[in-house]
This record gives structure tokens, C-alpha cells and sequence, in this order.
């Protein structure tokens, strides 16, 4: 038996800590499969010695029993709200610098206030309870003296420890945020969309909903992630003197911390984070709706105290919302590339998430339908990161008289052809296909774009009248262009034209990937076109592989496989494609067998930051991922180098606080030359 408790506690050791290096430091140290094989391991000795389960084994965290109800728990010490500064400009931290220093009494002359400066997370609070570094309790912050219980969902999410790091305090509560990444809730959406069910509105209530079931199997499906920001009670715990310290405390304790803040100096300190963090909030992966000043030396916390139930040392400084209510004008229908129909909203302009909006994706008709949405209607329109912005809703009590239910049209409305929806499909399509103006127009904006052949100046505008004046019908005509013809355009100069067709001609010179992903096949996006291109190195032998070939790719299954047949099967893609190569659209082609190109930085990841001095962002890119790297936005431990040119920022200090290797251009040259 003594054996088995060594080995059940070895087990949890292990697992606990490639937990915390998978969910919290981003950086796996073992495969999945051998975590499984670990927890798997666990699974079975508990089973056999059930005695052995401990609150904080790895496998409570999933199949808890179904909850009555959830029960409620009084706050050892209760959940506080901040103040909000509403004044979204400068104007707004300065206030509380100046209501700081006030408070504290400091002479005009005595130095900057010292500040913690971190973003204000848009989801649900929530307070951890750790005995003895075992978690034992989650509560939400229900009116900040009482709050639920909802222990059994909390486990479920992988990024929250049930074992604290280090040497724990005997009691420490730890408060902080649930959340949805942004990524994690499109996903969720899309799945609803497909099957056909009710999508959620946002994130936040999407995590708050979560977070509130009775059945944890149902949490488990709705991915849900944390920061920590503060303390409830401590016992048998010499605090830090500051709040950075204490941020820094907790993530040594194996907590999720967020990596975007600083110790800011001043008002000017504070100005300078809100300006940055705003510039940056469409990039982050999750919502936030401000940002958190909070002094930071905890001694000059106690002294300024609070105010009935506001602290006086913390305000929230908020961004503009990323919802607004406006009202719903038309409902128009949009003919996309693939020729999927669009419902889009016709809006009041409206100022939401930072830019003034006024057309709004409603996805499709049954979302549409199920949303109730009428024209007239008040509704909420969201854009947040760079989602496009949507309709998520309509307020209900401000129905104007009758008006009828939206219907998809049954002639494409830009070339009449009939339209069709796939059986059990949620999308209606224009079965024009590049007869379809519409169509046409998108081919040929995605055919220019700039992953695509980067056709520079040929924008909608021109496409427009392009299409419009049916001087191009088809992608090759693009390439019989002059500047004659295109001068004679509205709003076109000679000197535009003249860029134009030169940027045609540059254009020819491509590479395989560029032309596959150009050629707009459905369900094959930039990354299956690199995929694809890299294993037949030839287009020939692309048009020609047959199913069974295409589904030997990296990550192409049936369903895209299918779709590259029958977009060769067709004689007239085929047609376009030999009159591109005849216009003198060419690329390098390897031959003889597929993949053949040495990839030595295969399985790495790097970072790039700055300006090189010779090599352009997207060339650096493009020839790292030629070596098989993959191109990241963000530093983390999983890193492996960081490429840095000159005003390199905030990614540069991250890969030397991680202690990720940095090189320079030369370096980076060296690197794909392999060794
Ligand atoms: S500190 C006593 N820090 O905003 C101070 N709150 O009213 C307690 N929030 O309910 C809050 N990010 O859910 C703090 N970095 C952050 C936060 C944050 C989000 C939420 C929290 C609280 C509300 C403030």
C-alpha cells in the first residue's frame, strides 16, 4: 500500500506539472499522449484503491455529479467593486492620480505616485480558496458578501491549479477573472451555427453562463481560462510590499497572470498604458473593457482605505464599448466569392468597439430567424478584435408595427441565377458561379490580395468598374490590361494606371502557394495552399492528384480534398489556369518527387519584432516558413528564437525575460543556412 501512495502522489506530481507548463506557461514539455498515458496511470490506481483520490488528484477535474442547485458561500472577506472612469480620454487617469495624491496629501512637488497598471478583463469574477496550496473551493462574487459556489465547473478548466507551486500559504484566496478567449467563443459559435442551434451573444455572458452550470460536463465544453489579479483572506503569509509583487507571488504559485502590465510612474505612466493597451485591444485574444490602476505600494493602499465599498487606491479606466445598441434600417443580401448569401445589416451608423459602423454581418438566414431580428428593430451590434462586426441580438420590447420576416431570395440579387441550399446546409448559394458578377468581383479581389498574387492598387473601386464595364470578365483578362484602358476608369490618373499595370507585371513572378491560394478553390486557405504546394511541388501534378493522393496532404481531409477534385475537374478552372501560365504568370517548380527542399528549422517557432534592415517583415516570414518555422504573433516560452530589427518593443524585453534566444538579420541569415 505505502507503494501505491508514493506512486499516486508521484503521478499527481507529474501531472500537475505539465498542466501548469501546457495551460499556464504556453510551453508543453511532453506529447499529449504521454500526459494521457500519465493521467490514464492515475485513473486506474485510483480505481483500485479509491482511498487514494485526493480533492486535487488531476482526475477529479472532470465528470463531478449534476447539481440541484448551486450553493451559496459567504465571502471570508467580501468581493469589492472599483470605481469606473467613464472619461475614456487622458483626462480620465489623470483624475485619479490627482484624487490619489489628494487623498495622500502630497505636496505639488512631492514624486510620482508609484501604480500597477494592468487590463481590466471582461468576464466573471471569481474567488479561489487554497488550503494548505490545495484548491478547495470557487466561488463567484454573487452581491460581493455572498456568492455561489461553483467549485465542481472551476476544475474543469485546465489553467485554474488545484495544487499551488512552491511553499503555499496555509490559507490563501486568490481573486482574478474567468474569461473566454475570443477564439474559443467564435469556434463555440460556429459550432452552434453548423448544428443549426442558437448562438451566444458575447463572451462574457457566455463564460458567466458557463460558469453557473449544475452540470460540469457542460462547462467542460465551453473553454474558459483566468487571471488572477488579487487577494481575499491570507493566512501564514508575509505579504509582498507591492501589488506587482504580489501579481509576481502569484504566478510563482503556478497562477495565471497577465503578462500585459506595468509599474507606472504618474498620471503620465498611466496616460501612456491606456493609450498603449487601447492601441493593442483588437490584437489581445480575449475582450477587456479597460484598463486597472491600482497603487502599488500596499502600505499606501491601507492608508488611503476605501470608500463604503469602493477601494480609494483602484479605478477602472474604461475603452469604448464593444456594444451598441442602434436601430436596423434594411437588410440587404451580399454575394460573397464562393457565392454564399449573406444577410448584412443596413445600420444608423454607430460608434462601437473604437470605429463608427454601419453594416453588420447577420451570418444567415436561419441565425437571422432565430434571433427574431426585423427591420425597424433596435439591436445590439458587437465588433470586437478584428471579428467583422455582427447583430447578436434585438431588444424585444421595441418592435415597430408590422413588419414581415426577412426571406432569402430565390434569384441571386446581383445576377438572377437560381438560388440553392445544400441539403441540411445552413448556407444559400448563387449557383452563378463567375457568371455571377458578385462572384467575379470577389475572385478578383481575392486573386490580387496581397497573400494571394499581391497585385498592388487593385482595389474594390476599380474592380467595380472593371467588372461593371465588362472589360474583365475572367482572372486572365486582368493580365491584358493597358495603361489606355485603365486611364479611361473614373478616378484613375495616368500615373495610378501606369502603377497598376506594372504591378500586374510584377505580379507574374509568384510562387506555387500564392497561385494555389489566388485561384480561391473552396475550403483552401493560405496554410493548405503552402501544405499543398510544398507536397506536389508542381501544379501538373496538383490538377492531376486524385483524392486519395490530396487526402495524404498535411492536414487535408475529405472535405477539402473533394473540393480541389472538383475545382479541376472543371474544364473551364483548368482553361483559366493554362491562359494565366500563356499571360506569363510563372513560379518555381520543384521536379521529380514531392517535398524534397531540406526544412531545417521544421517544428521551431519564431517571432519577428522590428524593422530589418534589408528584409521586409513578409519576406522574413516567407523564407522562415519556407524552412519549415512557424511565424508567431506573441513571446512565449515555446519561442525558440526572436528575430529583432531596430524599434523593437515590448517582444524584444519578453524574449529576454524568458531568456529566448534574439538575433539580428545576419543571425537570422545564418540560421536558415543551417548549420
Ligand atoms: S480589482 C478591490 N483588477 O472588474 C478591487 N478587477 O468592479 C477588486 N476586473 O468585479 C477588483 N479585471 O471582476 C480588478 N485587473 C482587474 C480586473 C478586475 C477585471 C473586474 C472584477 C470586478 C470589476 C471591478
Amino acid at each position: 500500500m505505502p507503494e501505491s501512495v508514493d506512486r499516486a502522489a508521484e503521478l499527481r506530481r507529474q501531472l500537475h506539472h505539465h498542466a501548469h507548463c501546457y495551460h499556464v506557461l504556453d510551453a508543453p514539455q511532453i506529447p499529449d499522449a504521454e500526459y494521457d498515458r500519465l493521467f490514464q496511470a492515475l485513473q486506474a490506481l485510483e480505481a483500485a484503491h479509491p482511498e487514494l483520490r485526493t480533492p486535487d488528484s488531476p482526475t477529479q477535474r472532470v465528470g463531478g455529479p449534476v447539481l440541484d442547485g448551486l450553493v451559496p458561500v459567504r465571502h471570508a472577506v467580501p468581493m469589492l467593486s472599483i470605481q469606473t472612469e467613464t472619461d475614456t480620454t487622458a483626462a480620465g487617469a489623470e483624475a485619479f492620480d490627482a484624487r490619489v495624491r489628494r487623498e495622500l496629501a502630497l505636496p505639488d512637488d512631492a514624486p510620482a505616485v508609484e501604480y500597477a497598471a494592468e487590463l481590466k478583463f471582461d468576464g466573471l469574477a471569481l474567488n479561489l480558496r487554497y488550503e494548505d496550496g490545495v484548491l478547495v473551493q470557487a466561488a463567484t462574487r454573487g452581491d460581493g458578501e455572498t456568492g455561489e459556489d461553483v467549485t465542481h465547473n472551476i476544475r474543469t478548466i485546465g489553467q485554474i491549479p488545484l495544487r499551488l507551486q512552491g511553499h503555499a500559504p496555509a490559507v490563501l484566496e486568490v481573486r482574478g477573472e474567468v474569461y473566454m478567449r475570443r477564439d474559443a467563443f467564435e469556434r463555440l459559435n460556429e459550432r452552434q451555427r453548423e448544428k443549426g442551434d442558437k448562438t451566444f451573444i458575447n463572451p462574457r455572458n457566455t463564460a458567466a453562463g458557463a460558469v453557473r452550470q449544475l452540470d460540469p460536463a457542460v462547462t467542460a465544453q465551453r473553454p474558459l481560462s483566468f487571471f488572477a489579479y488579487g487577494l481575499g483572506e491570507v493566512q501564514g503569509w508575509a505579504l509582498p510590499d507591492t501589488h506587482s509583487g504580489l501579481l509576481d507571488a502569484m504566478a510563482g504559485f503556478g497562477l495565471p497572470v497577465c503578462a500585459d502590465r506595468v509599474v507606472a510612474q504618474g498620471a503620465a505612466g498611466l496616460v501612456a498604458f491606456h493609450a498603449a493597451m487601447g492601441a493593442k485591444r483588437d490584437a489581445l485574444p480575449f475582450d477587456i473593457d479597460g484598463v486597472v490602476y491600482k497603487v502599488n505600494a500596499l502600505a499606501l493602499q491601507r492608508q488611503l482605505g476605501f470608500k463604503t465599498r469602493e477601494p480609494r487606491w483602484a479605478v477602472a479606466h474604461k475603452y469604448p464599448a464593444q456594444e451598441q445598441l442602434t436601430r436596423l434600417n434594411d437588410i440587404e443580401v451580399q454575394v460573397g466569392r464562393t457565392g454564399k448569401l449573406t444577410p448584412v445589416a443596413k445600420l444608423a451608423p454607430v460608434f462601437v468597439g473604437g470605429t463608427t459602423v454601419s453594416n453588420a454581418t447577420l451570418h444567415n438566414v436561419f441565425e437571422l430567424r432565430r434571433k427574431g431580428v426585423r427591420v425597424g428593430d433596435t439591436v445590439i451590434v458587437r465588433r470586437a478584435g478584428d471579428v467583422i462586426p455582427e447583430v447578436v441580438g434585438r431588444i424585444v420590447a421595441e418592435r415597430p408595427a408590422y413588419v414581415p420576416n426577412f426571406r432569402m431570395p430565390r434569384a441571386c440579387p446581383v445576377c438572377a441565377s437560381p438560388v440553392r441550399r445544400e441539403r441540411g446546409g445552413m448556407d444559400h448559394r448563387c449557383t452563378g458561379g463567375l457568371f455571377c458578377p458578385a462572384q467575379r468581383k470577389q475572385a478578383l479581389l481575392h486573386f490580387a490580395g496581397r497573400r494571394a498574387m499581391d497585385i498592388e492598387g487593385l482595389g474594390d473601386k476599380i474592380v467595380d468598374q472593371l467588372v461593371d464595364a465588362g472589360i474583365v470578365r475572367t482572372l486572365p483578362e486582368l493580365y491584358t490590361l493597358g495603361v489606355a484602358k485603365l486611364a479611361a476608369l473614373e478616378r484613375m490618373a495616368d500615373k495610378s494606371a501606369a502603377n497598376l499595370v506594372a504591378a500586374l507585371a510584377a505580379s507574374k513572378a509568384t510562387t506555387l502557394a500564392r497561385f494555389v491560394y489566388a485561384l480561391g478553390i473552396r475550403q483552401v486557405g493560405e496554410a493548405t495552399a503552402k501544405d499543398l504546394a510544398r507536397h506536389f511541388g508542381s501544379l501538373d501534378r496538383l490538377m492531376d492528384a486524385s483524392v486519395e493522393q490530396l487526402l495524404e496532404v498535411n492536414d487535408v481531409g475529405p472535405i477539402v480534398a473533394l473540393a480541389i477534385r472538383q475545382f479541376f475537374e472543371q474544364p473551364h478552372h483548368r482553361e483559366i489556369v493554362e491562359r494565366l501560365r500563356a499571360a506569363g504568370v510563372h513560379w518555381p517548380e520543384s521536379d521529380g518527387t514531392a517535398d524534397t527542399t531540406p526544412r531545417p528549422l521544421l517544428g521551431m517557432t519564431v517571432v519577428l519584432t522590428g524593422t530589418l534592415p534589408t528584409l521586409s517583415r513578409e519576406e522574413a516570414k516567407e523564407m522562415l516558413e519556407a524552412a519549415g518555422a512557424k511565424v508567431a504573433g506573441s513571446v512565449s516560452k515555446k519561442t525558440n528564437y526572436v528575430v529583432a530589427g531596430s524599434e523593437a518593443g515590448s517582444k524584444l524585453e519578453k524574449a529576454q525575460t524568458l531568456g529566448v534566444p534574439v538575433l539580428d538579420e545576419a543571425g537570422l541569415r545564418a540560421l536558415l543556412a543551417g548549420p
